[in-house]
Order: structure tokens, then sequence, then C-alpha cells
């Protein structure tokens, strides 16, 4: 019986292992971390990690073939192939500070790795977290450096992983491919087909890609930079769209009818959001910033550069139809998730337009769905700011009540059906509406009496001419 051991139990260890479990009954996978409130999450009724289906996959392995320990060694010890999946957050400061990735957890999983590992027993590692182009490569040098005089083999894979939050489950049961890259030699090609044939128990062959170790590195960043890069390439659109009266929506749809262009990641909004695409972007432009790639990485900085600009564009919008001010005056926040679906803030372009508001003395009353109340408290924080300017609303009528502006920040289903008349008798005139996300009807928020703004639409005729969005 092949014996998995998965180092993390993260966002990304834990719901790629237990779908792994799920479809191989034969394999034992074991999830462990050096945080034992994580563990003894994993092991209880309310998961850690909130995804759709991710409680019933749970439920059915875990005491089968799945389970989620503290005792790092052992596991690692027992295992055959041991995934690493721990975070590689962006360096807060020395060296590469706000670019590069610390990789402090990553090499200190390496060094468990080489301890727990015994002579004449070998073992495939393999890279699951994304990671700095040759991560691999230092990996190796730590294991052979500590397991190489032992006797111990190791042979290091790339298998990153690209399920997107709130639909991890259903990415990881039906993935459009899954990558494996490792080392042109016999070993190296023998340990991903060892793991081949572990993928194979669900996925189909054919979407099993092989490349080398580098490749399949720097593939999972250039995969979240291009979807990051088309959000910012139809954001750059949306102020042109703006400017001359086009409809960035429909843009999107013509453009997107080209099989070559596709329609996928070509919705217009307040820039894009979580823990990901940004940090992998600028991973990828630090990676040809260190090989003496200047322009190429000036060419990945400008998708950040373009999303910063989105987000402060939909503020100075804000601030200028409201008359140039907004201090004192309560702006209804609808929406503070980074995307619909997911109850995670991290990098969430409404945290950021709030603290533009909040710096203009803005008061804001915030209602999502799934975020609480502590996180947007925590995202909110502003230096200028006081706790008494940020309010946070148990629906969206309350958010409403009293405001001059109401922003719908994420594209919740259940903002497209909010009675907008109730809202508009409740919110003070004129009665602002800026909608980043296309939820709202235009028309029939201009009917009712709205001032309405949609980003990338042709402009609300009391918005025309307002120095804004520049
Ligand atoms: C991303 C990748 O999609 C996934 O493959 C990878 O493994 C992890 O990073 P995720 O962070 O869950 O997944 O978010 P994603 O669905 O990609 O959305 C990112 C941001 O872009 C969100 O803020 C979203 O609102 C925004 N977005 C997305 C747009 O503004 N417009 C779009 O058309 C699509
Ligand atoms: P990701 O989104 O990449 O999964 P998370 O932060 O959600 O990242 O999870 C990473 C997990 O890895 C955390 O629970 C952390 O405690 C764990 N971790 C970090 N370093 C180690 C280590 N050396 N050994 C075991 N677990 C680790």
């Amino acid at each position: 019986m092949v014996k998995i051991c998965c180092i993390g139990a993260g966002y990304v260890g834990g719901p790629s292992m237990a779908v792994m479990a799920l479809k191989c009954p034969s394999i034992e996978v074991a999830v462990v971390d050096v945080s034992r409130p994580r563990i003894d999450a994993w092991n209880s009724d309310r998961l850690p990690v909130l995804e759709p289906g991710l409680d019933a996959v749970v439920r059915e392995c875990r005491g089968r073939n799945l389970s989620f320990s503290a005792d790092v060694d052992r596991h690692v010890a027992d295992a055959d192939i041991v995934f690493v999946s721990v975070n590689t957050p962006t360096k807060a400061r020395g060296l590469g500070a706000g670019r590069a990735a610390d990789l402090a957890y990553w090499e200190s999983a390496a060094r468990v790795v080489a301890e727990a590992s015994r002579p004449g027993r070998s073992k495939i590692v393999v890279e699951k977290s994304a990671v700095p182009v040759r991560t691999a490569e230092a990996m190796e040098r730590i294991l052979l450096a500590h397991g190489g005089g032992g006797g111990a083999a190791f042979q290091v894979l790339s298998n990153p992983e690209f399920f997107a939050e709130g639909t991890a489950v259903r990415d990881l049961l039906c993935p459009d491919r899954v990558l494996i890259g490792g080392p042109d030699t016999d070993a190296g090609r023998a340990a991903a087909r060892a793991l081949r044939d572990v993928y194979a128990n669900w996925v189909p062959e054919d979407r099993i890609v092989a490349t080398d170790l580098c490749s399949a590195e720097i593939s999972k960043l250039t995969a979240n930079a291009l979807l990051a890069q088309r959000v910012s390439s139809v954001n750059a659109i949306s102020a042109l769209c703006e400017a001359i009266g086009a409809d960035v929506s429909d843009v999107a749809r013509a453009v997107g009818g080209d099989g070559r262009v596709g329609g996928a990641f070509l919705n217009a909004g307040v820039g894009f959001g979580g823990p990901n695409l940004q940090k992998d972007v600028l991973q990828l432009a630090y990676a040809c910033e260190c090989h003496g790639l200047a322009e190429a990485a000036e060419y990945w900085r400008q998708v950040v550069a373009v999303n910063e600009y989105q987000k402060g564009r939909f503020v100075r919008r804000v601030v200028a139809s409201m008359f140039g001010t907004v201090a004192g005056k309560k702006v209804a926040v609808l929406g503070f998730a980074f995307k619909e679906g997911v109850a995670d803030s991290r990098e969430s372009p409404a945290a950021d337009v709030c603290r533009g508001l909040l710096g203009d003395r803005a008061h804001v009353s915030v209602y999502d769905p799934a975020v609480g109340e502590k996180q947007i408290r925590r995202d909110t924080a502003a230096p200028a700011a006081k706790e008494r300017q940020v309010r946070v609303a148990r629906d969206a009528y309350e958010a409403a009540e009293g405001a001059h502006g109401l922003c719908v920040l994420t594209e919740w289903d259940e903002f497209r059906t909010l009675d907008y008349r109730r809202i508009f008798d409740g919110m003070r005139r004129p009665a602002f509406v800026f909608d980043s996300r296309g939820v709202v009807d235009v028309g029939k928020l201009r009917e009712i009496g709205f001032v309405v703004y949609s980003v990338g639409k042709p402009l609300d005729p009391w918005l025309k001419g307002l120095p804004a969005g520049a």
C-alpha cells in the first residue's frame, strides 16, 4: 500500500488530499501540520476550510484512509510520497520585500523531510503550493546535504494546484489538467510515473501533462499571471469605454466570442483580489528581475499597476460624483469578499475601496453575506480612520438606510434581486449607486430615480463631464 503524507493542512493541502483519499481508497493519506488548532479543526465537525462539498468528502474518508495529525515526523518518515503544501507569503521585509516569496516555511519543511528519512528508503517529494521558480532545485540541495550521506534517496517533483476558491472540490474532482514536472533521469521519470498512477485513479490520462521541473514551476505562476492580465486588460478597456460611451460587457462578449480569445475572465470590475493572483504576478516579475530581464519584469508589474489604478479610479468616481466630498457622509458597501461564493477577504478590492473612502472621511456601512464583522473591521482598519467610521450591517437594507451612496463591490447573487425601490426610499437624495461588478440593472435603477455609475458602461448624464476616472 502506497503511503502519502502532506505537510501543511491549509487551503491547498487539506482539500487536495481529501479528494485524493476519496478517489484512491487503497492509498493511506496523512495530512500533517505544526499547528495543533488547525489539525484539531480538521478532526472536528467545523473544518478550517469552507468549500462546498468538502465536509462530505472528509466525512467519508476520515478514519478510513484519511487522517489529520500534528505528529509531523512520524508520518513523514512512514510516507512513500510527501507533498509539501506550506505557505509561501510575500516577504514583508528584507531582500525582495513586497515582491519575493518568503521561503522560510518551505525550507523548514524540507529539513523535516530530510531528517525524518531513513537510509535505504526512497521518497518522492512533491511541491504542491505555488513556489518561486527553481525552488525544487533548492529542495534537492537541502535533501542531498542531509540525506545523501545516509543513503536516503529523494526524487523531487512539481505538481502545482490550480483549483479556485469556492469550487475547490469540483475542480479537484474534474481538473482541466494535472501538471507533473520532474527531472529527465531514469529515477525522475519513474517518480513522475508513480505520481501519474495516483492521479490516474480518477483523472483521464490525456489530462495529465508532463514537463520538466522548472517548466512546471513557471507554469503555475504564468497561469495566475495570465488570469490577472486578462482582468487588468478588460479593466483598462472599461476606462476607455466610459470615456467614449461604449459598454465594456458588450465589448467583452464580442471579443470573447472569438475562440482564440475565449470569453472567460473578461468581466470588468473593481480589480482582481484574493491571496493568489497578485502574489504570483509579483513573483513572476521578481523572477524576471533576478535574471536581468527588466522589460519583462516591468510588463508584469503593469498588470498589478492597472489593478491599483482600477481600484483608485472607482474611489475617485464615488467621491467626484458626490460633489467632491464624502466627508461625514454614509456610504453603504454591499459585498466585502474578494469574489462571490467565498467568505475570504484576503486582498479584497472591497477593503481597498473602503480604506479609500475612509481616508476621505466617509462613514461606511458594510454588508457581506459571508465575511464576518471581525474580519471586516480588521481589513478596513486605516491609519487615519476612526473605528466609528465603520459599521457592519446585518443586511443590505440596514446598510443602505440613510446612506448618500451605495457601492456594490462583490457580485453576490442576492444583490441582483434586492428591492431597490425600498432601498431608494430609505436613502438620502440624490441617491447614488456605484456598481463595480455589473450586478444591478442600470436602466431599472435609473427609472427608480438613482444616479447610477456602473464600471465600463455609458455614463449617467449626471456624471458626464465630472473630472473623475482619469
Ligand atoms: C485563482 C486561480 O483562478 C486558480 O486557478 C489558482 O489555483 C488560485 O488563484 P482564486 O484566487 O480562487 O483562484 O480566484 P479567481 O476565481 O481566479 O478570481 C480572482 C479575482 O479576479 C477575484 O477577485 C475575481 O473577482 C476577479 N475576477 C475574475 C474579475 O475581476 N473578473 C473576471 O472576469 C474574473
Ligand atoms: P496554502 O494556501 O498554501 O495552503 P495555508 O496558510 O492555508 O497555505 O496553509 C499552510 C499550512 O502549512 C499552515 O497550516 C501552516 O501551519 C503549515 N506549515 C507551515 N510550515 C510547516 C512545517 N514546517 N511543517 C508543518 N506544517 C507547516
